[in-house]
């Protein structure tokens, strides 16, 4: 039996989803932009969807456009706002150096067409600190795009303290939520932000599938041109199935947010504690800060992450060494290099984030397994090598 400890990279997708999304794909093949019977059941079905996404962070379902997941509404936030303000005076966007490569290499390319960047540095405790931005904002700054909950160590940054120094300057604010939602409440009117990006598939729905919230009144270039779809905001005939998915997945979520919390972060506090007892040289990283209730990110002295991840799936337990999309480089994280922490750390570092099959039974066979594993990883690296 394989134990997966990866959500933050994915999810499985609830049954409750998957029905719909058959469903969908059997029976409703309509264009939502067609004006007969079979167009207008799948608008429907599309406005319900964006409905129950709204609901999830406490917005108007008409300020949400659906998108191809939580990398495609980074980009519309951060190039669309770029787009539409570089006829003024603003020129500057300032992000966090713990972003999702979603945000900060979406900033690089805007460095290439003469934005100033700033990044704001974290501490150890792996949370932006509003004086950092206070420092780093200007009155040229026209974006801070700072993420909610981050993946690889799943720190919570003050986002409401944050956005209020933005608000202060006259900049725009968007929050990278794909990591948060669904997992503790989003409220985009409690968090003051301008621009919030979630993605479906880091909260059992499909893959391929997000929304960007955009404030009403927030004016954006569509990255994508074509059709007069998403209200003008977003060209190209919907995923109805896909957007269904994330629909149902976003209601799933918000009705199970609390007992899944309570579960989750049960269950992620027991295997921390009993893996840092049970082997010796183990460090939390970002522990002493608020996070979202599935993730913990632990470092093994003396011990290759990689080397880990392997030993680990060959027990038939699923893990990763930080972001999934810099996996199978052996680049230390750029999160824990930001916090500080010195290459030893950085490099052998596992993260595990729970979900919705995960049980006790699945942390008692991770720490049966885990304590040997490592112990024998270091022994071989002990070992010298044989010519
Ligand atoms: C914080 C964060 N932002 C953005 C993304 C990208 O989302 P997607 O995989 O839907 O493109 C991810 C996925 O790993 C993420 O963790």
């Amino acid at each position: 039996m394989r134990i997966y400890l990866d959500h933050n990279a994915t999810t499985p997708v609830h049954p409750l989803v998957l029905d719909r999304m058959t469903a969908v794909l059997r029976d409703e093949f309509g264009n939502p932009s067609s004006v007969h019977h079979f167009g207008q059941r799948t608008k429907a079905l599309v406005d319900e969807a964006r409905s129950a996404v709204a609901a999830l962070i406490g917005a108007e379902p008409t300020e949400v456009v659906f998108t191809g997941g939580g990398t495609e509404g980074d980009n519309f936030a951060i190039r669309g706002v770029a787009e539409a303000l570089e006829v003024t005076s603003r020129r500057h966007i300032v992000a966090s150096g713990i972003e999702h490569e979603a945000v900060l290499n979406t900033c690089k390319a805007l460095a290439r067409r003469g934005w100033r960047i700033t990044l704001l540095p974290v501490d150890h405790s792996g949370v932006v600190s509003p004086d950092a931005l206070r420092e780093a904002i200007t009155g040229d700054t026209a974006l801070v795009s700072v993420m909610h909950a981050n993946n690889e160590v799943g720190t919570i940054q003050p986002i409401a303290a944050l956005a209020q120094i933005a608000r202060e300057k006259g900049a725009l604010f968007h929050t990278d939520a794909v990591q948060s939602a669904g997992k503790i409440p989003v409220d985009v009117k409690a968090l003051g932000v301008d621009l919030l990006t979630i993605s479906a598939h880091k909260m059992n729905g499909p893959k391929g599938v997000g929304a960007l919230w955009l404030r009403r009144g927030v004016r954006l270039v569509p990255v994508m041109t074509g059709g007069r779809h998403e209200r003008g905001r977003r060209a190209g005939t919907e995923n109805v199935p896909a957007i269904v998915g994330c629909g149902v997945a976003a209601g799933v979520a918000m009705e199970k947010m609390t007992s899944e919390h309570a579960r989750l972060s049960a269950l992620r506090n027991r295997l921390e504690r009993e893996v840092v007892r049970l082997v010796p040289g183990t460090v939390v990283n970002g522990g002493e800060s608020p996070r979202v209730p599935n993730t913990t990110n632990i470092s093994f002295e003396r011990v290759e992450a990689e080397s880990l991840l392997i030993a680990l799936d060959l027990e038939g337990i699923a893990v990763s060494t930080g972001s999934a999309c810099s996996s199978g480089t052996l680049e230390p994280s750029h999160v824990l290099k930001a916090m500080g922490f010195p290459a030893h750390r950085t490099q052998n570092s596992i993260r595990f984030s729970l979900g919705m099959g995960n049980t006790d039974a699945d942390v008692d066979r991770l720490l049966a397994v885990l304590p040997g594993v490592v112990e024998k990883l270091r022994t071989l690296s002990r070992s010298p090598v044989r010519a």
